[in-house]
Order: structure tokens, then sequence, then C-alpha cells
């Protein structure tokens, strides 16, 4: 396992209109896919690529994801006296033993390279990795554990990629490919939701990133892009030519949770993974008259 990559950012301020009303009171971000909520499967990704320190960029209002991952006495004294240990290991949230929690706020919705500046003081001069909690990755070895692996390899900047339809390039960061090898593509230049008929590729970055301490000096100068936001994307690709930058086909099916169909086939999908060999064909067979 890899030690290079410590630190972790999860940008969680946002509000999460799309689930409105689920979200009201809840953060996006503890919404549960099967048991766990999707921060949490965020966190043991990381945690599985070899991350201790997690930084979460959160907003007052989303405080609900910070006591996810706190001590929760009321719980840890009952289950105690009770001796159930394996609910008590549960009550971890996916962290290791080792870990350092961080939390800073992103006090006003600038924009996801916005969100990311706001972790400087924690990633500090070293490269950092970053995940979107919304996007979920199904796959034996994780995402990021990929990332971290190809990462000692080609260091700079690493996003991972997948082909998208070609009407959902304005959803995306999109690439502008360069020469291939071994699922590693040459990034020659990056759009941030451009329109079909503008899209470089039908390659886009989903929440999954590796990047260079370098990244930080260009988001503090806080320029817009799309929407109006500062947008990473446009960080990134500014560094092109400087910084090493790729995109990283991963293994695995990529599942966008923020969206309800995403969501559902997730949930689907982990739920059946989950399931001992018996119950998940009976499960299969109970989703399956659903589905006509
Ligand atoms: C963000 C990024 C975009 C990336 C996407 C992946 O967009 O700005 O480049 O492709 O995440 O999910 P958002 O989904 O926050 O609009």
């Amino acid at each position: 396992m890899s030690n290079k990559i410590k630190t972790v950012v999860f940008p969680v301020a946002g509000m999460g209109t799309r689930f409105l009303p689920a979200t009201k009171a809840v953060p996006k971000e503890m919404l549960p896919v099967v048991d766990k909520p999707l921060i949490q499967w965020a966190v043991e990704e990381a945690a599985a690529a070899g991350c201790t320190r997690f930084v979460f960029v959160t907003s007052p209002e989303k405080d609900a994801i910070m006591s996810h991952f706190s001590d929760a006495p009321h719980y840890q004294d009952v289950l105690e006296a009770r001796g159930k240990t394996k609910e008590l290991a549960l009550l971890k949230a996916g962290l290791p033993e080792n870990a350092e929690i961080i939390k800073t706020y992103q006090d006003a919705p600038l924009g996801l390279g916005h969100a990311i500046w706001c972790a400087h003081e924690a990633t500090g001069d070293k490269p950092f990795a970053v995940i979107l909690p919304d996007d979920m990755v199904q796959h034996t070895t994780g995402c990021l554990a990929q990332m971290v692996a190809q990462y000692e390899k080609c260091g700079g900047n690493l996003v991972a990629v997948e082909n998208v339809p070609a009407n959902q390039t304005h959803r995306y960061g999109v690439l502008d490919p360069g020469a291939e090898a071994d699922g590693l593509v040459e990034v020659k230049g990056l759009v941030e939701k451009p329109a079909p008929e503008d899209a470089p590729s039908t390659l886009a970055i989903i929440g999954r990133y590796i990047l260079g301490p370098q990244i930080m000096d260009t988001l503090s100068t806080f320029k817009t892009g799309a929407g109006g936001e500062i947008q990473i994307t446009d960080a990134m690709a500014e560094l092109i030519g400087t910084v090493p930058m790729n995109g990283f086909r991963f293994d695995g099916t990529r599942f966008d949770c923020g969206n309800r169909d995403g969501f559902l086939e997730a949930n689907l999908a982990f739920s059946i993974a989950a399931a001992d060999a018996d119950s998940r064909d009976a499960l299969k067979q109970r989703l399956r008259p659903l589905l006509d």
C-alpha cells in the first residue's frame, strides 16, 4: 500500500437541492446507499487507498456529517454495557485507527475549485486526493487505490475519467485527450461542462482527483469560469505544461448518486453485492417483476 497520498479532501458544503425535500434537514452526503451514508463510502475508499487525514470542507448547516465521524458516547455506553462488540465497531464509521479529522468551512458557494482551495491549510505542500462522494465506483479495488498506484508512476495531476454519452458532456469536465497507453490518457486541455457541439471529446472527469500542491496557488487567484464559479477544471487546465496532467481509466462501475436514477442504481448494485449467495438470488427474483 502506498504511503504517498495521506490527505483526502471531501468538498461537502453544497446544498443538494436535487434531493429536496430529503435534503432539507439531512445533508445529501448522509443519504444512505444500503446501510452507509455516501460520505462513509467515500471515507472507506480513501482509507483503503492509504489516506489517514480526512479533510471535510463543509458548512455550519451540515454538521450531521461531522457528528457521523465523531464519538457517540450515548451509543458507546449502551453498546458496551450490552457487550455488543460488532455494533461498537460500526460506530467507527469506516475511519481507520490512526485517522486525523479536519473540518473547515466554505463560507460561500463559489464553486468546487473554491471548496478545494478552502482545504489549503490542511494540504500544505503535499499532494492530496479529492473525492466527490456523489460519484460512487463499484470494484474490488477502490477507485482511489487504483489511482494512487498509478500516481506513483506518473505523478502530477491525475483525474479519474470515463466516456459518457455525447449528449451529457454539459454535466462534466471534459478532456482534450492526447496519447493513451495502459489506461493513462495524456491531457492536452480541459473544458468545464461544454455543450456537446463544443466538447473536445466524450471523455469526462468523474469525482476522483489526485492533485499536486501547485493547484492551491492557481486556485488562490479566484478566477471564475463556467457557471460563474471557481472551477477546479480550469485550475488544472492552467497548469497543463507546468505539471504533468493525465486522465486515468479506472476499473469498475460508476454511479452518479447526485441524481435519482444513479442513486437508485447504486442502491440496487450495492445491495445485491452485499447479499450472501442465497439471498442474492432471491433478491434478484423479487426485483425482476418491479422492473417490468
Ligand atoms: C464536478 C466538476 C466536473 C466533474 C464532476 C464529476 O461537477 O466540476 O468537472 O466532471 O464534478 O462528478 P458537479 O457535478 O459538481 O457539477
